[in-house]
């Protein structure tokens, strides 16, 4: 099957969607202008997000979102993704979500912010047709004890809206076994678990998520493919990768799509899904990957079908919510 054959309607479960990553760029341009913060050196020419490399993508990322201050403004931006995400024939997402943007890690603020988040989710959830989720978001290079203030914010609402606690930011700062803490304070609250691994990181960092996080989920994770045991440890274990190709791409893990290890890990028995991570900084949406990934390797409806399936298992809502999404 070609891209152009692939139903655009295609239902689609997203499980890796930073919630601030997913700002589109003229969005954060109009509040910065409202509020008088000159941020314009984080914007190309051209109107889009412009960095060189991770590190710098995550200092742009982190301009970008200081614009977003109040509930309100996570209101509207929970509308305007959750818009683009039913574009993009997205039925089900699963969100991360920072603390650390929404009140600095105080619990108080924290539940004031989630709750302008989901009054909106709810009320995009009627006009689109699209169910969020979110998973609360530590900023590994924030360091572990903001990290346990964010893993308390999250324990505080866990739920049926906060399902997860997912660690993200540069996987070159300390070892996933520093946040052990948070993620046991999570897991005991109930939250499901995952974390970035195995993107900057190699596969040891993937080693350290599922020995000292007991992660049952990575996102990214596709370096494991350079180590053979890894790969046979996640198809053991039966743990579920977040790849996001096209960030994978532009970060300059990859050169293409082509050389991307999805298939490999796939074909060798891994659980892969299908996200975007931060779409318009990664120049991507739901159907672009989708599109890519047919032109690439030739997977038509029936493979996508199934990594659908695969993703819809592995989310982390509740058995109602689940059998809505399949
Ligand atoms: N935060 C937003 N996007 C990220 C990525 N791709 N890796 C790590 N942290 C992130
Ligand atoms: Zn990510």
């Amino acid at each position: 099957m070609t891209s152009a054959e692939l139903p655009a309607e295609l239902p689609k479960v997203e499980l890796h969607l930073h919630f601030e990553g997913a700002a589109p760029p003229e969005f954060i341009r109009q509040l910065a202008f409202e509020k008088k913060i000159d941020i314009s050196r984080i914007f190309a020419p051209d109107g889009s997000y412009a960095f060189e490399n991770f590190v710098h993508f995550l200092q742009v990322y982190e301009a970008a979102t200081s614009v977003l201050q109040t509930p309100e403004d996570f209101a509207q931006l929970t509308r305007a993704v959750l818009e683009k995400s039913a574009e993009n024939g997205v039925i089900y997402t699963e969100t991360f979500l920072s603390p650390d943007f929404c009140g600095g890690g105080d619990v108080a603020a924290w539940r004031e912010y989630l709750h302008a988040i989901q009054e909106a989710a709810n009320r995009a959830e009627v006009d689109f047709g699209v169910i969020m989720r979110g998973i609360v978001t530590p900023v590994r290079h924030f360091g572990p004890d903001q990290a346990k203030r964010t893993a308390l914010c999250a324990a505080e609402t866990a739920g049926d809206w906060i399902v997860g606690l997912g660690m993200g930011g540069d996987e070159g700062k300390g070892h996933q076994g520093d946040f052990a803490y948070a993620f046991d304070m999570a897991r005991e609250a109930g939250l499901r678990l995952t974390t970035h691994a195995g993107e900057f990181g190699g596969p040891q960092s993937v080693w350290e998520a599922i020995r000292d996080l007991n992660v049952e989920r990575i996102g990214h994770g596709v370096r494991a493919i350079e180590d053979r045991a890894l790969v046979q440890e996640l198809v053991a274990r039966q743990i579920t990768l977040e790849v996001c190709p096209g960030s994978n791409v532009v970060l300059g893990l990859y050169p293409d799509f082509k050389t991307h290890p999805i298939a490999r890990l796939r074909d060798a028995g891994v659980k892969v899904t299908v996200s975007t991570d931060d779409p318009p900084f990664f120049h991507t949406t739901m159907r672009r990957e989708y599109d890519m990934l047919a032109e690439a390797f030739g997977w038509g409806m029936d493979d996508f079908r199934a990594l659908n399936t695969v993703a819809i298992d592995a989310a982390f809502c509740d058995e109602d919510t689940r059998a809505r999404v399949k």
